[in-house]
């Protein structure tokens, strides 16, 4: 009779025992489950599909994540190819001012500074011209060139080449040879009819069109002195002779579709393409091509973005 007793106490100590164990593992592992981020994005009120998207990020932007409030922006900014959490707070608080706008072109407006104002003095930054790769250099109107700034490889354009005198640097000068010859072979003609061009002239420029036609055109037209790509000697403009070759009605003609085609293979971009004033600031130029060499030519072309986006986007890379 005891035996049994005994067994019997041994019996109900061990299932309480177990009871015990099983519930301390529930509660531990409840108490883990707490501190993991899962737990903590579902408690904002992030749905699972949203938390698997959110989870692929680093764990610190995770956190910076956590730190705000539920927002179902967030994860479908995160599917944006080009989104940079940095700008995160800017994307959203651009997205509430300016809601007609899908989330693609919110990223590149806010990737690009364009969620400031241009030349906002808080916000533009000398362009750095020290990189591995000199042809990359940035110069848009939230990036200037100092007054002094002059490349030293600036060689003389053969009157042949261009409407009247022409300078240009000597690496640029040779690859838009071997493109004009390129496209002569197919009885296309092209012209440069402006090239590089100092502060001063651009000064001159900007402030002729202010004066005829009012600030806000020639800004829209015109780069101010500093804020010029035509101040590095790597920015062409490209017309041809004949019917429909001027500068407005260039992108008629089969000159400009053979560029189109073609210019990123010698090296060279078009640096302001038809809708997307919005992010370089200037309208549509189609005669206008900036050297950057062949390689990120291909890759800005290929990828379909202007220069300030892809420079925004692989800043890290091109100034390291
Ligand atoms: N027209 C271009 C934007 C310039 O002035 O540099
Ligand atoms: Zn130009």
């Amino acid at each position: 009779m005891k035996k049994r007793r005994i067994k019997k106490q041994v019996y109900v100590v061990g299932v309480i025992l177990l009871l015990v164990i099983v519930l301390s593992i529930f509660v531990i592992r409840y108490f883990i489950y707490r501190g993991t981020n899962e737990y903590k994005l579902k408690k904002l009120g992030y749905t699972m599909e949203e938390i698997s998207i959110i989870e692929k990020l680093e764990s610190d932007e995770i956190h910076q994540i956590l730190a705000m409030e539920y927002n179902q922006i967030i994860p479908k900014l995160l599917k944006e190819k080009y989104f940079m959490i940095q700008n995160l707070d800017r994307y959203i608080a651009y997205q509430q001012k300016e809601n007609d706008k899908d989330l693609t072109h919110v990223v590149s407006i806010v990737n690009v500074n364009a969620d400031y104002a241009y030349y906002d003095k808080d916000v533009v930054v000398e362009t750095k011209t020290n990189l591995k790769n000199e042809y990359l250099i940035l110069v848009n109107k939230f990036h200037y060139l100092n007054q002094d700034y002059a490349p030293d490889d600036i060689v003389a354009v053969r009157n042949w080449y261009a409407y009247g005198d022409n300078e240009i640097r000597e690496e640029v000068y040779e690859k838009f040879i071997e493109m004009y010859n390129d496209a002569a072979k197919e009885d296309l003609k092209l012209i440069i009819t402006s090239s590089y061009r100092d502060y001063a002239f651009q000064d001159e420029l900007w402030n002729r069109y202010a004066n005829t036609s009012g600030e806000e055109w020639a800004d829209s037209v015109s780069a101010r002195p500093g804020y010029s790509e035509h101040q590095t000697g790597l920015s062409l403009d490209i017309v041809t002779d004949g019917e429909g070759g001027s500068m407005d009605t260039f992108d008629q003609t089969d000159e400009f579709k053979w560029l189109s085609k073609n210019a990123h293979k010698y090296g060279f971009i078009l640096r302001y393409p038809k809708d997307k004033e919005d992010i370089t600031g200037y309208s549509y130029e189609p005669w206008h091509y900036r050297y950057v060499g062949i390689e990120t030519a291909t890759k800005v072309h290929d990828l379909g973005i202007t220069y300030d986006e892809y420079y925004a986007y692989y800043q890290n890379e091109i100034e390291e």
